[in-house]
């Protein structure tokens, strides 16, 4: 909590400052009150004074005026304050989680992201907003309590001071207990995330396999979890109310006791016990918000560790700069630092026009496009590389096409050129550059990458083409859509380049959105194009119109068509046949059928022997 403080408070120290100055003010007259009330009764009622009662009426109600005047002026500060560090603090979240890698986002996981930035953040809130409302409200109000009723009367005094440490043991009891529930609860709620998550995307092939009944379960179960946790802490909260009422009532029976003896002998006045009854009440009023805060303050804490996680994870691969920093994550904080410093500094120079220079001195325009030096890659924590020893070499213009069955380290592959994945040994050049040496936006602004699992984003057609170069022109957005055999149906549509797409492009069919995705990786005229199983919801003749308008397109640039159709991979200029994470085949088709066995098998899988040699 301190480590957000430190980051985010800054803009709002005067707020910080003004909001519980003000809430003093409004204790202050929280603790007149009742000694206004003994002097109405003692000078009052007692003596029979009218004009005491009337001059206590307005300072009663004058106090009340000045009571909501502050506490509105409070409300108000701690509103600003709060929804902005809140404001802040999602941003920063979600900035951070669109520069950790896939690696990165692979160990977190998408649900528990969600809750971070949406119920942790909150939690963060209210704590911030009680800051300023209640933190010093009630322990001075408790502190006044006990000043106030000492002054009145020394030994009814003591009983204040023996009932204290009573009440608030019993408060601090509970909480410590109801802590663990509520970290408890917030690590199931990560849990339902998940299984909502995963329950509502994955809806269509639930229903389709009849796993409902299966899933609903599983929910129910997740559920009852959290259910669990939170009886957990209400039960504990059951005992507060009798035990605490137990501790005041008895001492209100010894403070009317006491102060009954010291009335009858003429030490005490009967308004001045009230007053002690009133003080009574505030000091457990005080200690019941205390407790509260304390509860609010242990589950802002947990949840501003979860919210630290994220933000100080080093993303593995730095997409703004031409430099991993996976080493950084053995470095000491202070070396972090500094090497995160010169990491911008690097960044901002290279934000200059001189980008696209230096891009430009490191890149070799007579190397070969790209080329994979004896790459292998594993995943953190698996026992097996998911890709050994690939080498090839891919020129201007050509074409590569890479097959193999599922699980051989297509996708893999096809992430380490746009630098989502960093080779774990040897090197993927393009141009002659190591590509962990160029920043991602250079070397994604000469990619045009079509994902095995590429999603549209709700918004209009043209909002989800334009992602690789926002100012193309209607023309070149056509010539994609063209190329990427959509025009049709996008023509189709009412309000044409402007018509919506839904969450997930939900409003389109697997083929159409696939082939939105291919338009919009060929939109800003890469110089590559990477299409992961981009064909795979397309009928053959779709497919095959598909790779004709690629090899066609005006710029010329090279591909990688990665399938585990023969067809679409078969016109090739090479073909990469990959098993278990292995090259076991590069060739052109002729070359493949004849000297690699497993292209082989897998052509006689999907072709007649006539075909195959055609
Ligand atoms: N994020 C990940 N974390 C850990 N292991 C992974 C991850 N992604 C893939 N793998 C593993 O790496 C290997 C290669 O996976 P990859 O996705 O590259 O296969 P693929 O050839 O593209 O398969 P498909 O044809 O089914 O798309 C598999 O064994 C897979 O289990
Ligand atoms: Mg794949």
């Amino acid at each position: 909590m301190l480590e957000l403080a430190r980051k985010y408070f800054k803009p709002y120290r005067l707020f910080l400052i003004l909001g519980p100055l003000a809430k003093v003010v409004e204790v202050v007259f929280d603790l007149l009150t009742p000694l206004v009330i003994a002097w109405m009764i003692d000078a009052g009622v007692l003596q029979k004074d009218i004009s005491v009662l009337q001059k206590g009426t307005f300072l009663l109600l004058g106090f009340a005026f000045a009571g909501i005047l502050f506490t509105l002026v409070t409300q108000k500060m701690a509103s600003i304050t709060s929804q902005g560090v809140g404001t802040k603090i999602r941003q920063s979240l979600f900035e951070r989680v669109n520069q950790l890698s896939f690696l990165d986002l692979d160990s977190f996981g998408a649900p528990t992201l969600v809750t971070r930035i949406t119920n942790d953040v909150n939690q963060v809130q209210v704590a911030v907003a009680m800051l300023i409302r209640q933190v010093i409200r009630w322990p001075i109000l408790a502190l006044g309590a006990i000043i106030c009723a000492l002054a009145i009367n020394l030994s009814l005094g003591i009983v204040f001071l023996v009932c204290l440490p009573i009440i608030a043991s019993v408060f601090f009891f509970v909480m410590k207990k109801q802590v663990v529930f509520f970290s408890q609860m917030q690590r199931r709620l990560d849990c339902i995330a998940q299984i909502a998550r995963e329950g509502l995307s994955g809806t269509r092939v639930i229903r389709a396999f009849c796993r409902e009944d299966y899933e609903n379960a599983r929910f129910k179960k997740a559920s009852a979890a959290q259910v669990k946790s939170g009886m957990g802490a209400a039960s504990l909260s059951v005992i507060l109310n009798p035990a605490t009422f137990l501790v005041i009532n008895t001492s209100i029976c010894v403070i009317l006791w006491i102060g009954a003896r010291e009335v009858g002998a003429g030490v005490l006045q009967a308004g001045q016990i009230m007053a002690f009854i009133g003080y009574m009440n505030q000091l457990l009023i005080s200690i019941a918000y205390v407790a509260n805060l304390v509860i609010i303050f242990t589950r802002a804490e947990a949840s501003a560790k979860r919210i630290n996680e994220v933000l100080d994870t080093v993303p593995s691969i730095d997409n703004g700069v031409g430099e991993s920093v996976e080493k950084q994550r053995s470095l000491d904080p202070q070396s972090r630092a500094l090497a995160q410093e010169a990491a911008q500094e690097e960044a901002r120079i290279q934000e200059t026009p001189a980008q696209e220079a230096a891009l430009q001195i490191v890149l070799t325009p007579e190397a070969p496009l790209l080329s994979f030096q004896d790459v292998s890659f594993s995943f953190p924590g698996a026992q097996n590389n998911a890709l050994s020893n690939i080498s090839f070499k891919l020129d201007r213009g050509e074409s590569l096409g890479i097959i193999g069955g599922t699980g051989s380290g297509k996708s893999t592959l096809a992430n380490l050129v746009p630098r989502m994945y960093e080779a774990t040994k040897g090197d993927v050049l393009f141009q002659g550059a190591n590509v962990k040496t160029l920043a991602q936006p250079d070397l994604h602004a000469k990619i045009g990458f079509v994902p095995q699992h590429a999603s549209l984003l709700s918004g209009t057609i043209r909002e989800n083409l334009v992602w690789r170069d926002t100012h193309a022109p209607d023309e070149e957005i056509w010539s994609a859509l063209e190329a990427a055999q959509a025009k049709d149906f996008v023509e189709a549509k009412e309000g044409k380049l402007e018509a919506e797409v839904s969450v997930d492009g939900k409003n389109f069919s697997g083929g159409q959105r696939q082939r939105l995705t291919v338009a919009r990786a060929l939109v800003g005229s890469p110089e590559l194009v990477i299409l992961d199983d981009a064909a795979s919801a397309l009928d053959f003749a779709t497919d095959a119109a598909l790779r004709r308008a690629i090899a066609n397109l005006p710029n010329n640039p090279a591909a990688i068509l990665i399938s585990q159709r023969v067809a679409t991979v078969r016109g090739a200029d090479k073909i990469l046949v990959l098993d278990k994470g292995r090259a076991v085949g590069y060739g052109t088709h002729a070359e493949l059928v004849k000297d690699c066995p497993i292209y082989l098998e897998i052509c006689r899988t999907q072709l007649r022997e006539e075909e195959i040699l055609a």
